[in-house]
């Protein structure tokens, strides 16, 4: 059986009394969407958090394609192959959209001392920012911009080929919709379907349009506790979903 890119067990956190993740387990598999579901207060970005590791879990363990991450700090998570968006947006405004992106790219190769360096190296650097550009269909037109300038949408993929520039295997998105009108979150879809099978895809979103469309599995967070997890067709017809979740959404 393959070996999942990235396993939680019986991951715990606690604030006071209040249990915000409570005994969770989860497995994403290689190239894989799956979608994390809850009510607001349900414990979705904490349990990111915990991922990340932008914060410690009281108890339980992670796996990052079988290697224990557990008390891992989360550059070392990054090097390990996951990436975490649209949380923190590491964009340097007043840079050009080529200048962020051969940035991004050095900071993940650890050449940011280049000046001994031939051209040779910047021009290849150079052809890498093109082809991540163009994997995030970031228009060639907008390669020389500042990034300040360029509209939302395209921001939004500048940050997404920022975070893609570590060469992750598991991406964690924590409502990536968030704030987008109708046609970007269209688009928006569109592109994470774009790279479907090329990552494990660990998706927090409200828009449940988006999730149904996307996710290859759902899990279902409440009070902390996954109630449910399974096919989109399963969850949608979950009586415990329904109840807890969404009933008011049913026809
Ligand atoms: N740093 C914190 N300190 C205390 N309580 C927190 C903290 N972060 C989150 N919580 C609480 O934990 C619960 C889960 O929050 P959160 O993970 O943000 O849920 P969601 O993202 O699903 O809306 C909520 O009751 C929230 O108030
Ligand atoms: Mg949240």
């Amino acid at each position: 059986m393959q070996q999942p890119i990235l396993e939680a067990k019986s991951l715990v956190k606690k604030f006071g009394a209040l249990c915000a993740t409570n005994n969770v387990s989860l497995e994403l598999m290689p190239g894989e969407i799956l979608g994390l579901i809850g009510p607001n207060g349900a414990g979705k970005t904490t349990l990111i958090q915990l991922l990340s590791g932008s914060m410690q879990p009281d108890s339980g363990s992670l796996y990052i394609d079988g290697k224990d991450v557990t008390n891992k700090p989360a550059h070392e998570r990054v090097s390990c192959g996951m990436a975490r968006s649209f949380q923190v947006t590491n964009v340097f405004p007043e840079l050009s959209v080529l200048e962020n992106l051969t940035l991004a790219l050095q900071a993940c190769s650890g050449s940011s001392f280049r000046f001994w360096q031939s051209r040779d190296n910047d021009s290849h650097l150079k052809e890498r920012a093109y082809d991540l550009a163009s994997k995030c269909s970031i228009n060639g037109n907008h390669m020389s911009n500042k990034a300040a300038s360029l509209p939302h949408g395209e921001q939004r993929k500048l940050e997404f080929a920022l975070t893609l520039a570590s060469e992750p295997r598991v991406l964690l998105l924590d409502e990536p919709m968030a704030g987008m009108g109708p046609d970007e979150t269209v688009r928006l879809t569109e592109f994470i379907e774009s790279l479907r099978g090329k990552y494990g895809i660990l998706l927090v979103e409200h828009d449940m349009d988006a999730v149904f469309k996307l996710a290859d599995r759902v899990a279902v967070l409440v009070s902390g506790q996954i109630v449910a997890c399974g096919s989109v067709s399963d969850i949608r017809s979950d009586k415990r979903v329904i109840e807890a979740y969404l009933g008011e959404l049913q026809p």
